[in-house]
């Protein structure tokens, strides 16, 4: 395995391959090692990038606090038999001072999780456009955990006419039913388990859709249940992320976001 933190060297050495990617920003939980495995069993060579990327931080957010471990990374990779480790810096990757930029669409950019971090998905396109063009894979990895980002990125790829399939890997959950973040290393025990609220709360939801379509009473149905300090929203969207009032099978994403403490929590459940 070669780690490399220059976009030209590993642009050199990708020529010609037939490359499987899985952008992240470290920290790496078996949540990504789900998707690194996917990738190896799909493809000759496999390129996992590290990189915390500050566009797509607010200010006030954790950027600096973000939880880096990439020695433990880089041994994840090996194990899981990652070819190469693309872990630049900002410099690497942000070489100008007035950059070209990309915007996100200005509705399903700017709601849900666009609302509350506005600006967020412009950044998370602007470094994923870069990561495929450094990388030029020909399948890409994102998990379904981040249900808005991987529209948004299948969205980019269709609207710019990028040569990219996109893979959609499932939310790894703990067995208690936590889904997997690098946030979830900020909750102390006793915010772990009222966390624990939010993956209960959608599956109530999905249960109860068999027989209720209507998405205002589960809504209610999911706020008896919860317990975080601060909801930010409940949402019902279809798979590209238009809002919808009646559940509609095999089409719809019921979505959370809130507080457990400081900390910010998303989950959510295809229907
Ligand atoms: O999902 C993430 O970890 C990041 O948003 C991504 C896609 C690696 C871009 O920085």
């Amino acid at each position: 395995m070669k780690i490399i933190d220059n976009p030209y060297e590993l642009r050199k050495e990708l020529k010609n391959k037939e490359v499987g990617f899985v952008p992240t920003m470290g920290a790496l939980h078996e949540g990504h090692l789900s998707l690194i495995k996917k990738a190896r069993n799909e493809n000759k060579i496999v390129v996992v990038s590290i990189f915390v990327n500050p566009t797509q931080f607010l200010e006030g957010e954790d950027l600096d606090k973000y939880p880096k471990r990439l020695e433990a990374d880089v041994k994840i990779c090996e194990l899981a038999g990652v070819d190469y480790i693309f872990a630049p810096n900002i410099e690497n990757m942000y070489n100008d001072s007035d950059e070209i930029l990309i915007k996100a669409p200005k509705v399903r950019g700017y709601i849900l999780e666009g609302h509350f971090r506005p600006g967020h998905f412009d950044g998370v396109l602007q470094i994923v456009l870069k990561l495929f063009n450094i990388v030029k894979p020909k399948k890409a990895y994102f998990g379904k955990k981040d249900a808005q980002q991987l529209s948004l990125i299948k969205q980019m790829v269709k609207n710019l006419f990028l040569d990219i399939e996109i893979i959609e890997g499932e939310t790894i959950r703990e067995k208690t039913g936590l889904a997997l973040s690098s946030r979830n290393v900020y909750l102390s025990s006793e915010e772990k388990k009222r966390a624990l609220s939010i993956s209960k709360s959608l599956k109530l939801a999905a249960k109860l859709s068999l027989k209720e379509k209507n998405c205002n009473k589960l809504k209610k149905e999911m706020m008896k249940v919860l317990d975080i300090d601060k909801l930010q929203y409940i949402a019902f969207v279809d798979r590209e992320f238009n809002y919808i009032h009646e559940i509609e099978e095999k089409n719809s994403i019921i979505l959370i976001a809130g507080f457990v403490g400081n900390t910010r929590l998303i989950d959510n459940i295809y229907l």
